[in-house]
């Protein structure tokens, strides 16, 4: 999956700076960020709490608008969301109103699909949802609602997924289980990722790269390679001492 030193990224983010400004005064957020992302690779973003990552996501994807520097996506620069990337938000965005059927249909507005039902439901399959199509969010589980969320973005075959989070909160079982999945799934349907996670070891489990934010206003204060091959065992001396350097960039003793 890693191809780094391909000649152009696909995400390619350059000295990007942004300040949220109130009545009287500025909040440095980001920082002068430099990343670059290669197609098909999965980056893990990982810092402490408030340290901007979800501003620079939302920047990336074209939700914010950069005070300085600029966000180039396959060499074009970005400056509002488009369908070639889809956000799954730390809040999610599934609508309560709709069944997990029609929320994956709502995604498929627009495409030019002649049987929106039978994608809906493939993707509710292919995040074992099979059976609850016709239930509502509030019928689902916690971790169901995770999938129908995952289901939602992959409905659309981005080129780039972008997640904030989009597994916590979730029992270490279940979180271990999904993100099985999620590797299936990216083996059969290749996509660039982008996941903010605070989780070091879904960081290694899933990741090509993980980069280390810093606190606010964050900049890239880390970076490492994830080199394991698929399927990774987290309990390995190597992914052991990963993991405690990762932490130790994040200021915890492990
Ligand atoms: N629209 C906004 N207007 C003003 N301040 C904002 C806005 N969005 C974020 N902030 C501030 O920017 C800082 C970073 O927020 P952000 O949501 O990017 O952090 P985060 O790293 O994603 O945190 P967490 O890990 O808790 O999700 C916070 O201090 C927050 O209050
Ligand atoms: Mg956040």
């Amino acid at each position: 999956m890693h191809t780094n030193g391909s000649a152009r990224a696909k995400i390619d983010v350059r000295n990007v700076r942004k300040a949220f400004a109130s009545e009287k005064v500025s909040l440095p957020v980001v920082d002068g960020v430099d990343l670059q992302v290669a197609d098909g690779e999965f980056v893990a973003l990982i810092g402490p709490s408030g340290c901007g990552k979800t501003t620079l996501m939302n920047l990336i994807a074209g939700f914010l608008q950069p005070d300085d520097g600029a966000v180039f996506i396959d060499g074009i620069e970005r400056r509002k969301p488009s369908s070639q990337g889809i956000l799954i938000s730390q809040q999610g965005s599934i609508f309560p109103w709709l069944t997990v059927q029609e929320n994956l249909m709502f995604g498929l507005n627009g495409h030019a699909h002649t049987d929106k039902t039978g994608i809906a439901d493939h993707y509710a399959s292919i995040v074992g949802l099979k059976g609850f199509e016709t239930s509502y969010p509030h019928q689902l589980s916690g971790g169901m609602l995770k999938r129908a969320e995952l289901a939602r973005a992959l409905v659309v075959k981005p080129e780039i997924l972008y997640m904030d989070e989009p597994f916590s909160a979730l029992d270490a079982l279940m979180g271990l289980r999904i993100r099985n999945e999620l590797l299936r799934i990216l083996a059969e349907e290749r996509h660039t990722v982008l996941m903010i996670t605070h989780d070091v070891e879904e960081a290694i489990h899933l990741a090509d790269r993980i980069l280390v934010l810093s606190p606010r206003p964050t900049r890239v204060q880390a970076v490492f390679d994830v080199p394991f091959a698929h399927p990774r065992r987290l309990t390995s001396p190597e992914a052991q001492e990963l993991r405690v350097a990762v932490l130790r960039q994040l200021g915890v003793d492990a």
